[in-house]
Formats: C-alpha cells, sequence, structure tokens
C-alpha cells in the first residue's frame, strides 16, 4: 500500500453554455493547461490532518472526526471534500497535504474546482476507495455546496475531472451523458483576457441566480405542469410569461432558456467548421449574460467591447460566473501578439488595473504524477 500520492487537476475554460448547468441545460467545456497540484502522504496519526497552500505559505489542521466549515477560506475546499467523501463511506486516517497551482485564482477559470478534484482524486487513489469519477465529482461538486457556500453546478467539477487533450465537452447536465469533440479553429485560436478583478458579491448573486430561476419554474409550472425546470422551457412557452412573471425573473429565465439553445448551435458550428457562426453565438452570450442575467461587471464589458470593430476577433464574452475573472476571446492566430498589447494598454488607461492574457491549451484531466 503507498504512503504518498500526488496528482494534479486542471482549471477549465467553457466556450458558451454559462449558468445553465444548475438548470439541468448544456455546457461546452474543456480543461487547460493550469492546475493544482496535491502531495498527499499518510502520517501514522489515527485522525490528525494537515493542509499546506503553498501558493500562499499557510498551514491548518483538522480532526477526521470532526470536520466543520471554518468561516471563510481555503480549508473549505478541502475540509468539504474529505467530509463528503466520508459520507459516502470513505474511511481514512491521518494525512499531510501540500497543494499548489498556477490557476490563477478568481479568474473563472475554476482554480476551486481544479482544488477539489485533484484532492478527491488523490485521496481515492491513496486510501485506496475505488469510487468512480462521478462519485469524486458529485463528492467536489458538494463540497462546494456545504462547506464554500456556493450551490453550483456540475461544470467546474466535470470538466477538471473528465478533460480530454485537445477536446471540448458537451455535457448534458440533466442525463449526464457528453460527448468529445475536437476543438478545432482554423486560422483562430482562443485568448483569455483576465480582469484581475473579483468582486465580491460574486458569491451571493451566483445563489440569489439559482433562486430566481427557480421562481420562474413555478411560475412556468402552474400553466405547464410537466416541466422540470429550465431545460424543458421552450423560448415561445417562456414568452407566454412575458409581463406575466416579474420582469426581472423572465429575464433571467429568457438568457438560461436561449443560452441551452446557443450551446447546440454552437456545438453544431463547431463540428462544421462554420467558426463565423460560433464566434456570432459567443458575442450573444456575453449580452445575454450583462443584460438579461446581470452577471456581468464594467471590465468585462469593456474587454468585450474592445473586440467589437476588430475583423480579426469574431466572438468574445465573459467567462465562467462572472462579476469579474476573464473573457474568452476566438481571435485569428496572427494578431493575438497585436491585440494583447493593444488591449492591455487599453485597459490600464481605462481602469489603471493590468490585465493579464493567457492562451491556453486543452489538456487531460485528473491525473496521477
Ligand atoms: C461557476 C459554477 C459553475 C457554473 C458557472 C456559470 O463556475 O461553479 O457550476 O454555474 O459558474 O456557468
Amino acid at each position: 500500500m503507498a504512503l504518498s500520492i500526488k496528482t494534479q487537476s486542471p482549471g477549465r475554460i467553457n466556450i458558451i453554455g454559462e449558468h445553465t448547468d444548475y438548470n439541468d441545460g448544456y455546457v461546452l467545456p474543456a480543461a487547460i493547461d493550469k492546475a493544482t497540484v496535491v502531495h498527499l502522504k499518510k502520517n501514522g496519526n489515527p485522525s490528525e490532518c494537515s493542509m499546506i497552500a503553498l501558493n500562499i505559505g499557510e498551514v491548518a489542521y483538522f480532526d477526521l472526526n470532526n470536520i466543520k466549515p471554518v468561516e471563510s477560506g481555503w480549508q473549505n475546499y478541502m475540509m468539504g471534500v474529505v467530509h463528503e467523501l466520508q459520507k459516502i463511506g470513505a474511511k481514512f486516517t491521518g494525512f499531510d497535504c501540500e497543494f499548489g497551482g498556477n490557476v490563477p485564482i478568481g479568474s473563472g477559470m475554476s482554480s476551486s474546482a481544479s482544488l477539489e478534484c485533484s484532492l478527491a482524486f488523490a485521496l481515492n487513489e491513496l486510501f485506496e476507495l475505488g469510487f468512480d469519477k462521478w462519485q469524486l465529482i458529485r463528492a467536489a461538486q458538494m463540497a462546494e455546496h456545504n462547506f464554500v457556500g456556493i450551490k453550483c453546478g456540475i461544470m467546474d467539477q466535470f470538466a477538471s475531472m473528465m478533460g480530454k487533450k485537445n477536446q471540448v465537452i458537451l455535457l448534458d447536465c440533466r442525463s449526464l451523458e457528453y460527448e468529445y469533440f475536437p476543438l478545432d479553429l482554423g486560422d483562430y485560436q482562443l485568448l483569455l483576457l483576465n480582469t484581475n478583478v473579483s468582486h465580491s458579491l460574486g458569491d451571493s448573486e451566483y445563489n440569489n441566480r439559482r433562486t430566481e430561476c427557480e421562481k420562474g419554474v413555478a411560475i412556468i409550472k402552474e400553466k405547464h405542469p410537466n416541466i422540470k425546470n429550465l431545460r424543458d422551457v421552450t423560448l415561445p412557452m417562456l414568452s407566454e410569461f412575458n409581463g406575466v412573471m416579474p420582469a426581472v425573473t423572465f429575464k433571467r429565465c429568457y438568457h438560461v432558456v436561449s443560452e441551452n439553445q446557443r450551446v447546440l448551435e454552437a456545438t453544431e458550428a463547431m463540428k462544421a467548421g462554420n467558426h463565423q457562426l460560433l464566434g456570432e453565438l459567443v458575442y450573444q452570450s456575453h449580452f445575454s449574460l450583462q443584460n438579461d442575467y446581470e452577471v456581468s461587471c464594467p471590465e468585462l464589458d469593456f474587454l468585450v467591447q474592445l473586440t467589437l470593430d476588430k475583423d480579426y476577433i469574431i466572438g468574445s464574452r465573459m467567462m465562467g460566473g462572472g462579476f469579474g475573472g476573464c473573457t474568452i476571446s476566438i481571435i485569428k492566430k496572427e494578431m493575438v501578439g497585436i491585440f494583447k498589447t493593444y488591449a492591455s494598454k487599453a485597459y490600464k488607461e481605462r481602469f489603471n488595473k493590468d490585465l493579464t492574457p493567457y492562451t491556453v491549451s486543452i489538456e487531460d484531466g485528473a491525473k496521477v504524477l
């Protein structure tokens, strides 16, 4: 039996399909070349554990028999995963865990899922728990719900665990069926621009959005009792409620229903090599997130706006939960350098902040190192 193990699990991008996962909808993510590495060692103690966050030089301790969330902090991601695995039957003995990585925090690339998944994967291997990847994905997601307090969907943990080199993944968050297909953008490539802002209202607004969607479903259900959630709602069905349900609820639902449709159209466009159409859908996604779902922020809107008159950029939008983090753009390969310089200067002038551009590659999900 091994005494130690090292694993890594990546962050993710999402081509399109934002705030659809917790509505049983579709998403189109991929794992990237930025990851969290976890080094786990059995320490011989029956229940005492330590955790070291290498990037920030912090240490924390907990006891396996008494795991409770702390007020806030990175410990919750770790303890949450351990606790959720215990709930489904995992038996541990004391361990020491060091972790670190290069997924930028608060960037919308899901550093949190990459940490949760890397740890869940490592625990499963080291303690020979025998869970399958779906059980690990769920435990990581539930850690976020119950310890971190964000009622997230399944996209981030799924992508981090199941990513495949050079492939994007169409995931149906209801049936959990998924399909890999190659990310082939021809003369174009993806470019992420990190605003380096992360507006703190993000977490509570995330849960509020989820509640708004549930509210919309309850109203629609009165007339259409067969629907389970927004996944079952079509645009014509939703339009019956324009002016009937509260305007804000209507807008939230409109985003989700239209975004689901866009994911499917974007998937077809990608498979057919229709990059222009893909780009248009990506722009539509942004404007829907900005105006209807209202999870964008001035910094993200500014960066998307900058791309609109550039014929070498065919699509751009905010990525992830919102209120900060990155935009993702589809840009002509040879123009990346020029645009990075231009956007960084414009961003600095407007917000007096630095912009961080990333060109990411698509990589495998969680693995043992
Ligand atoms: C966060 C959540 C995901 C998803 C996105 C928005 O990243 O963790 O589950 O809801 O926001 O698409």
